[in-house]
């Protein structure tokens, strides 16, 4: 298990990553998603112990980052945001090098470059020189040496950026391979990316963490909260009327100008139809031109874009 508390890291008086709590449990898939700046690669690097925090705690499979850092990092595998390997070096050769740097030597080395390879299914390019490879296939390089030690915890950061779409369904498939021997925490600014490969999600923006949930109970739960938007050709005190309308509890003025006005209707059971036919009905009475009437049980893509939009506009 990895438990990070009131994780938080300044730069100046820039705040990176803000009082960020969360487990992550064996075995699991844990996506960081959030907009470019929102502190993944921070939270990702305090992790693994390149960079100390300004304050809070993160435990390893048991092992504190800050007192036991060996330790810790021992049980670690990263794949950092930009790879950084060595294009004049031979795959095999790289990977050997790292087992080294890995404390492994001889036929036990020999064995693990194997294993790794195998595992990402490369060694059909051991001899390659690293510059003369795919981008899809150095990431798999980058992946394989993330594995050298058979880390518990694999830490991928952005793992399919700049891959074209077959190369991102090789990595991702990769990565399902190796869930399960390894507790697995990837980064994303893309949200179809944690949807497809992960069982739980943390929303990461401006530094804070805004949601953690699995996928589905994340697009449930904001749906179970959700509103039909009515879009009405008319201004807002004349369709102020809306709030009594039948199967409405609750009605949020979401924006208006003179000749129109967006509301937020939040319905009085589980069910959106009587608020639906209600609205209908009484524009229908009142002689309102009625331009939108939306709901759907809310894709995780609209919470993400909800809850991002929400935290900028309160800032
Ligand atoms: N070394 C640094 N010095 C100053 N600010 C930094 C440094 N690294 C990151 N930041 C800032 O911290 C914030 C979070 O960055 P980062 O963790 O890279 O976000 P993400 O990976 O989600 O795109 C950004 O505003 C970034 O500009
Ligand atoms: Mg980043």
């Amino acid at each position: 298990m990895i438990t990070v508390s009131g994780l938080t890291k300044r730069y100046g008086q820039r705040v990176a990553v803000d009082d960020v709590t969360f487990t992550i449990g064996k075995g699991e898939i844990c996506g960081f998603l959030g907009p470019n700046g929102a502190g993944k690669t921070t939270t990702m690097r305090m992790i693994t112990g390149y960079l100390s925090p300004s304050e809070g705690t993160i435990n390893v499979f048991g092992h504190d980052v800050a007192e036991e850092p060996l330790e810790a990092k021992r049980r670690i595998g990263y794949l950092p945001e930009s790879t950084p390997l060595y294009g004049d070096m031979r795959v095999g050769e790289y990977l050997a090098f790292v087992g080294r740097i890995k404390g492994y030597k001889g036929a036990r080395l020999a064995a693990e470059v194997d294993r790794v390879m195998e595992a990402t299914r490369i060694a059909d390019r051991s001899r390659s020189l690293i510059k003369t490879l795919s981008k899809g296939y150095r990431q798999r390089v980058g992946i394989a040496q993330a594995l050298v030690g058979d880390p518990d915890v694999l830490i991928l950061d952005e793992p399919t950026i700049g891959l074209d779409p077959r190369q991102i369904g090789d990595v991702r498939g990769l990565i399902r391979e190796l869930a399960g021997r390894h507790t697995i925490i990837l980064s994303s600014h893309i949200l179809p990316e944690v949807q497809a490969v992960c069982d739980t999600v943390l929303i990461m923006n401006r530094g804070k963490l805004i949601a953690a949930d699995t996928p589905a109970n994340l697009a449930r739960r904001f749906a179970e909260g959700g509103e039909v938007t009515v879009t009405l050709a008319v201004d807002a005190e004349t369709a102020a009327p809306i709030r009594t309308a039948d199967g409405v509890a609750d009605a949020r003025l979401i924006g208006a100008d003179d000749r129109s006005s967006v509301w937020g209707l939040t319905p009085t059971g589980d069910d959106f139809t009587p608020l639906r036919k209600g609205i209908v009905r009484l524009a229908a009475q009142r002689d309102w031109e009625l331009i939108g009437l939306t709901h759907g049980s809310a894709s995780l893509e609209e919470v993400y874009l909800s809850v991002i939009t929400r935290e900028e506009s309160s800032s």
